[in-house]
């Protein structure tokens, strides 16, 4: 029933992350029109402050679907959407999807309830986050690692600009730092650049360990927020953007892979 919704999505986040959600609501619902959306005159989320990105996401976000006019904005990008969810749904009148740290489904995989969470430094230290834990976890040992460099070395990894396997192991070693570490049996990976480079991070972990996203999640909760009558259909193809692309820019080029290659930028850029 859901599969043969029609509409128009918008898949939002600051960089090239949110399209490992937008490949997922595209495997699921081929006949959707979705058109990805990357702020990256902001661009990383990771190292900003709360202030500096709450006052900056609704804006942001109104002036993206007054453009797009689509039936369904999706926050592709866990540091926004544990900070800035309500505030964004409070100034727009269509569902919005959040993203959020598959912390749910990791326990209920988890053999040892042992549980690795790799998110950027803001998703880790919100009030959302500590909450999922709290509810859903509360007896399990959650070990965290914040990170903005592999979030750069995502995107450069994923635009064909090699990252030495030894980067990945440096920079996922922390989570394998702690005592309880060694009954860590699954990995949550909380920041949707990270699917990206999935293959190099289970190359670089000393082990073989579960990875777990939210990605699949979001893009079933996507066709449930569709109404069922509305508008466009097929691939629309757009990158929005919020400062200046040259088309050899490196955003420009992954998207373009992922299918998103008629570049415009937002006016009056924010
Ligand atoms: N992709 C984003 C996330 O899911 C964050 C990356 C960034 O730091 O901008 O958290």
């Amino acid at each position: 029933m859901q599969m043969t919704k029609q509409g128009k999505v918008l898949v939002f986040d600051s960089g090239m992350g949110g399209l490992t959600i937008a490949r997922e609501i595209r495997a699921m619902a081929p006949q959707l029109s979705v058109v990805y959306a990357a702020d990256n005159g902001f661009f990383p989320y990771g190292n900003k402050s709360d202030d500096d990105l709450q006052a900056r996401l609704p804006q942001l976000a109104r002036a993206l679907v007054g453009a797009v006019q689509p039936d369904v904005f999706v926050i592709a990008c866990n540091t926004a959407s544990t900070l800035a969810l309500q505030a964004v749904r409070d100034v727009l009148d269509i569902p919005v999807v959040g993203t959020v740290p598959a912390i749910k489904p990791a326990v209920a995989l988890s053999a040892t309830k042992t549980i690795g969470l790799l998110a950027t430094p803001g998703t880790l230290r919100r009030k959302y986050t500590a909450e999922l834990v709290n509810t859903h976890a509360a007896d399990a040992q959650i070990i965290m690692h914040g990170s903005v460099e592999l979030v750069h070395m995502a995107e450069a990894q994923a635009a064909g600009e090699p990252v030495a396997l030894e980067v990945f192991r440096r920079l996922i070693d922390p989570l394998f730092a702690a005592d309880v570490s060694a009954r860590m049996d699954t990995i949550v990976l909380a920041c949707t650049h990270f699917p990206l480079i999935r293959g190099e991070l289970a190359a670089a972990i000393p082990r073989p360990i579960s990875f777990v996203d939210s990605g699949e999640a979001i893009a079933r909760q996507t066709l449930r927020c569709l109404p069922q009558q509305s508008g466009g259909t097929g691939q629309a193809a757009e990158l929005w953007v919020t400062s200046p692309l040259d088309p050899s820019d490196r955003l420009a080029e992954v998207c373009r892979r992922f299918g998103f290659a008629k570049v415009k930028q937002l006016e009056p850029s924010v």
